[in-house]
C-alpha cells in the first residue's frame, strides 16, 4: 500500500483540466464495440477502470488502437469472449456489459477485483432474465460476481427499478437494443442520463418521458467522440478551492449535463463562491465561508459520487449538514457511509449515522488540525477526499492506500502540486 501525506493549509489557484469523464468514457467504448464503422474517441478517461473496459471489448472482439496524440479509434465487432473478463474495480463497467452482450448468442463470464465481488449484481440479475437471459451470479443468493452470462434471444420488458442506478438503467438499455420490441425503464428519482443519450446519438430510437426512458431495438452508428471533462473529479478542486483560504480555481471542460451538477447546487446552498459557465464547460470557485446543509434522498443520485469530498466540506463547515438517503453509498466500491464516518470523525468534526443518512457537525474552519491517516479502504474516491482535506485544514493528513486513485484520476497528486503549488 502507498501512502503519501498532505500538509494544509494551501490555496488552491490556476486552471486545470480533469480526466475524461469516466461514465461517458464506459459508454462510448462499448457503444463503439456495437457500432458498424471505425469511430475515434478523443478525451477518453486514463483510469484503470476505463482501461479494463477498453480491454473487455477488445476481448469481446472489437479493435482498439491508441495513437500517440492519445486519440482511440475503435472498429466495432463483439462476438465472444474465450475466457473470463476482468472489470477490475469497477461496477459500471461490470454491470453495462453484462447487459451488452445479454442478447448476443454466446456465454461471457464477467469478474471484478475483491470489491465488485462484494457489490449486488442481483440489481442486473434480474431485469436482464426477465428479458430472458440466463446470468448465473456466485456466491450467497448468486447475487455477486463472477456473473456466467448465457446470451439468449431477448423480449422488451417494462421495469421499474427498485433503486435509483444509472448503471442498472443502462444495462437494461444495452440489452434493449436486441431485444424483441420496446424497453422501458422507470426510475424512483432522475439518475445520470448518458446511456440514453449516447444511443440517441447514435440513432437508436430513444423516448425520454418523465423518469422513464424506452429503447427500440437497432443498430448502432455512433458518431466521433470528444468526452468532456468529469464533473465528479472537478468536485475534489471545488471544494478544495471553497474550503482552503486565498483560493481562486478554474477547471475548464467539464460535463455539466443531468444529474452531474447536484455537488455545486449543495456547495452554493453551503455559502460557496462557486458558477459554471453551461458554454464552456468551466466552473470556477473560490473561497468561502461554509456553512451545513441539507441533501435531501431525492437529490442523492445527482451527488452520489460527491459525497465523499462534500463531506470534507461539511467537516470544515460551521453547523450540521445532513445526507438523506445514503442507503446506495454502502454499496459503492467500499462502504462509503462508514468511511465518510470514519474520515470526518478523524478530521474532529460530529458524526452520526441513522438508518439512512447520514449527520455532519462541522468543526469550522478554523478547528480542524494536527495529525490524521485516513484509511481510503481501496476506495478512489476516499483518497482524494482525504488528500483534498489534507490540503485545506491545519493539518498532517496521511493518505493510506493512495493508489487506488489511479481507479479514476492517475495524475490526482500531479494535479494536487500544480493548483496548490505543492507537491503531496
Ligand atoms: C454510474 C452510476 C452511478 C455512479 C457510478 C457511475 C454510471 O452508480 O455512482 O460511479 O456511469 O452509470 P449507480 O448506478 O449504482 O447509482
Amino acid at each position: 500500500m502507498t501512502a503519501i501525506t498532505v500538509e494544509g493549509p494551501r490555496a488552491f489557484t490556476g486552471r486545470l483540466r480533469v480526466p475524461g469523464d469516466k461514465s461517458i468514457s464506459h459508454r462510448a467504448l462499448m457503444l463503439a464495440a456495437l457500432g458498424r464503422r471505425p469511430c475515434t474517441i478523443r478525451g477518453l478517461s486514463d483510469g484503470d477502470d476505463v482501461l479494463r473496459t477498453r480491454r473487455a471489448v477488445e476481448a469481446l472482439g472489437a479493435r482498439v488502437e491508441v495513437a500517440a496524440n492519445g486519440e482511440v479509434v475503435v472498429a466495432g465487432g463483439v462476438r465472444g469472449a474465450r475466457g473470463p473478463i476482468n472489470l477490475g474495480n469497477s461496477g459500471t463497467g461490470i454491470r453495462l456489459l453484462a447487459g451488452l452482450v445479454s442478447g448476443f448468442d454466446f456465454t461471457t463470464t464477467l469478474d471484478g477485483d475483491a470489491s465488485v465481488r462484494q457489490r449486488p449484481m442481483d440489481r442486473i440479475i434480474d431485469p436482464l432474465t426477465a428479458m430472458g437471459a440466463s446470468v448465473r451470479g456466485s456466491g450467497l443468493n448468486g447475487a455477486r460476481a463472477p456473473l456466467a452470462i448465457e446470451g439468449r434471444p431477448l423480449r422488451g420488458i417494462e421495469y421499474r427499478l427498485p433503486v435509483a442506478s444509472a448503471q442498472v438503467k443502462g444495462a437494461v438499455l444495452l440489452a434493449g437494443l436486441r431485444a424483441e420490441g420496446p424497453t422501458t425503464v422507470h426510475e424512483p428519482a432522475p439518475t445520470r442520463t448518458h446511456t440514453e443519450e449516447m444511443l440517441a446519438a447514435a440513432g437508436v430510437r430513444v423516448e425520454q418521458g418523465d423518469r422513464s426512458v424506452t429503447v427500440w431495438p437497432g443498430e448502432v452508428d455512433p458518431p466521433d467522440a470528444d468526452v468532456p471533462g468529469d464533473p465528479s473529479q472537478a468536485a475534489f478542486w471545488a471544494v478544495g478551492a471553497c474550503a482552503a483560504p486565498d483560493s481562486e480555481l478554474v477547471v475548464e471542460d467539464v460535463y455539466l449535463g443531468p444529474a452531474r451538477t447536484g455537488f455545486i447546487d449543495v456547495l452554493r446552498r453551503m455559502g460557496a463562491d462557486i458558477a459554471w459557465d453551461a458554454e464552456t464547460g468551466a466552473i470556477r470557485a473560490r473561497s468561502s465561508a461554509l456553512t451545513g446543509t441539507r441533501v435531501s434522498t431525492e437529490e442523492m443520485p445527482g451527488c452520489i459520487d460527491e459525497v465523499p469530498v462534500l463531506a470534507v466540506a461539511a467537516a470544515v463547515a460551521e453547523g450540521v449538514t445532513v445526507f438523506e438517503g445514503i442507503g446506495e453509498l454502502r454499496f459503492k466500491e467500499t462502504d462509503r457511509a462508514a468511511a465518510v464516518a470514519e474520515m470526518v470523525v478523524g478530521l474532529g468534526a460530529g458524526c452520526r449515522i441513522d438508518a439512512d443518512a447520514l449527520a455532519i457537525a462541522g468543526v469550522g474552519p478554523g478547528g480542524v488540525s494536527g495529525r490524521v491517516t485516513v484509511d481510503a479502504h481501496g476506495d478512489h474516491r476516499m483518497a482524494m477526499a482525504a488528500a483534498i482535506a489534507g490540503a485545506v485544514g491545519r493539518v498532517a493528513m496521511t493518505v493510506e492506500g493512495f493508489e487506488a486513485t489511479a481507479t479514476s484520476y492517475p495524475g490526482f497528486a500531479r494535479d494536487l502540486g500544480r493548483v496548490t503549488g505543492r507537491a503531496p
